[in-house]
């Protein structure tokens, strides 16, 4: 037996395909961003950071973009259609995670609390609302939250980014279930622990990169392009039969029924 077997992997084509990213400019954003672009995706990034956005690559198109304004989200959508003549996939992305909101919530101040409702919750709706009434005349489309594994088991002092996450849960049912039959699927995907610039800000908060890696059965945390890889799956016409449901892309952490950190000692 040849102890090393070849490892198999999927090559997407997605040449003419308008795919918008909000929080395309960082982290697991810029991977799903350059993951379509390498497929031959038209990718539109819809970002605050216009200083990272200088570092996209060439072929990709930012639009300055807070999620958090209506108007904003309405602006990136009527831009894929005059620009690039609809919109095949919305991926909602963009949120926030600031150290002021690691407190519990009778101690959490309330700007925190507001923020983090009209990035991480409103932004998402904002982006869903505005694009899809162009699925719904092409009669096709694919939206894609990008949820947590806080959106399903918590940990202390996460009680607005976790629950906000699981209404991302809840929006991607909802969703779901009213478009089904207008061709438009919607999906959400949970990552465990990213190595992404938000995590490593919260290893800052919580301390310790090993002790995260090593709460996740595959004993690490994961990289972008492995979110990315799932986000590309589930966009792609292989997922066809996949709508209002949630896959946990998170090295097997969610088969733990709680956030704890079962291999402790102590
Ligand atoms: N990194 C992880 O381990 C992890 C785990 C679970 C879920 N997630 C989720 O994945 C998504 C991406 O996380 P990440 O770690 O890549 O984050 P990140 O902080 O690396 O990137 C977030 C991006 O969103 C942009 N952004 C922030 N506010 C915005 C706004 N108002 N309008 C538009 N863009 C805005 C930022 O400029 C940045 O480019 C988030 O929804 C996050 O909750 C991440």
């Amino acid at each position: 037996m040849n102890p090393k077997r070849p490892s198999g992997s999927v090559r997407y084509e997605n040449q003419g395909r308008v795919v918008i990213v909000t929080g395309g400019c960082s982290g697991i954003g810029r991977a799903i961003c350059d993951a379509f672009a390498q497929s031959e995706a038209m990718v539109i990034c819809a970002d605050v950071d216009d200083a990272s956005a200088a570092d996209l690559p060439d072929g990709i198109d930012y639009v300055h973009c807070d999620v958090a304004s209506e108007a904003d989200c309405k602006t990136v959508a009527t831009h894929a259609v005059n620009h690039h003549g609809g919109i095949d996939v919305l991926v909602n992305n963009a949120a926030i995670q600031p150290k002021s909101s690691y407190a519990p919530i009778h101690q959490l101040d309330s700007d925190t609390w507001r923020q983090m409702l009209a990035v991480n919750l409103s932004g998402y709706h904002w982006m869903a609302k505005h694009v899809v009434p162009v699925m719904l005349q092409q009669r096709s489309g694919v939206i894609v939250n990008l949820a947590s594994g806080q959106a399903h088991r918590t940990a202390r002092e996460v009680g607005t980014y976790g629950p906000i996450k699981a209404a991302n849960v809840m929006q991607t049912r909802q969703w779901g279930i009213e478009y089904a039959r207008h061709g438009i699927r919607v999906v959400s995907v949970s990552p465990g622990a990213i190595d992404t610039p938000l995590v490593r800000a919260t290893l800052q908060q919580q301390g310790g990169g090993d002790a995260l890696a090593n709460r996740h059965p595959l004993g690490r945390i994961g990289q972008t392009a492995e979110v990315a890889a799932a986000v590309l799956w589930l966009s792609s016409n292989d997922a066809s039969f996949v709508t209002a449901t949630d896959l946990e892309v998170d090295g097997g952490l969610g088969g733990f029924g709680a956030f704890a950190d079962p291999y402790s000692q102590d």
